[in-house]
This record gives C-alpha cells, structure tokens and sequence, in this order.
C-alpha cells in the first residue's frame, strides 16, 4: 500500500518535471516576455509597442505640478505635520527668502527632524522632478 503510494507520488513528480523540461526555448522567451515589469513588456493587441518599446521606458520626466499632485500635496495642501501650505505666501516667504539652492536641496535631503523627509517620500523621483516640484510650489505660493 505504502509503496504504491510512493509509486503514484513519484510518478506524478516525474510527470510534472517532465512538463517542465518540455517547454521549448521559445514558450520560454515568452514566459520571460510576459513577466517583464510594466512598461517594459507589451500587452497584447498595443499596436504602439512593436513601434518602439524603447521609448517607453525612457518616459518624460514629470512635471513639477504632478510630482507635487502624486507626491507633495499630502501634506503641502493641508499644512500636516506642519509643512507650509501650497498657496500660503506667508507661510513660504521666510523660506523663499533663502534662496532656491536652499529649498531645491530641502527638497530632496529633507529637513530632519520634521515630517519633511527627503524627496517628501517620493523615492521614484529624480531630483530634477522634486526641484520643478519645489519650484511649482514656490511659484504658487508668492
Ligand atoms: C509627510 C509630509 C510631507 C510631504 C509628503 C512633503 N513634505 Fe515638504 N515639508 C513637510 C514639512 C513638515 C515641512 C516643514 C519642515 C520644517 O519644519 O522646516 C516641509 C517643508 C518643505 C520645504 C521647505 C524646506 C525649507 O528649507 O524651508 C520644501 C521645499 C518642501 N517641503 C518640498 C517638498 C516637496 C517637493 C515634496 C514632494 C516631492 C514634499 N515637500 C513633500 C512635510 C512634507
């Protein structure tokens, strides 16, 4: 009984990795193909893909206002944690006054301590995107 068991069992794993081995260098690009990240693979039917996949990767840098809207707002819209609201020239201008440099580098290190931490969490920012949002923000608050 015991050593039918151990047949059956055995019989399933050799069939199973058997599948595996089976599979064709080509149904093996596929599989690598589909699990590629987003934005690097194609969904199927995207007639835009085949063209060129490669600026896909390489997309635009956003904008300071959508990093602010993704990013920033949070806590710059609501003056949480005590982060000088967008829009609050009162509240911005000690800070404006000393320098963009200044504020361009807050920016990204963050000012230990408070709730402003470097890049206002945004770690898929580049530092160019968190200087248009910074300056977004200025902008919008004189
Ligand atoms: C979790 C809350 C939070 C988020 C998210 C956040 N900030 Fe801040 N931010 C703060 C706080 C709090 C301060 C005030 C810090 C202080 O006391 O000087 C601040 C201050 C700042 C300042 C002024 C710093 C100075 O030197 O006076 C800049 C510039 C700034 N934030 C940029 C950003 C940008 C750009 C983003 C989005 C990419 C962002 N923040 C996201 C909380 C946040």
């Amino acid at each position: 009984m015991i050593n039918r068991l151990a047949l059956s069992f055995l019989a399933v794993l050799l069939a199973t990795s058997a599948v595996a081995l089976e599979l064709t260098n080509a149904q093996r690009d596929a599989i690598v193909e589909r699990i590629k990240p987003v934005g690097e693979s194609c969904v199927a039917g995207d007639i835009t893909c085949a063209a060129a996949p490669a600026t896909v990767v390489s997309a635009e840098p956003r904008t300071g206002e959508d990093v602010y809207n993704a990013a920033c707002m949070a806590c710059h819209s609501t003056g949480a944690a005590g982060a000088p609201k967008y829009g609050d020239a009162v509240a911005w201008s000690g800070r404006i006054a000393k320098g963009m440099p200044a504020l361009y580098a807050t920016g990204v290190g963050g000012v230990p301590g408070t709730g402003m931490i470097a890049k206002g969490g945004c770690m898929s920012c580049s530092d160019d995107e968190v200087y248009a949002a910074v300056d977004y923000m200025v902008a919008g608050s004189q």
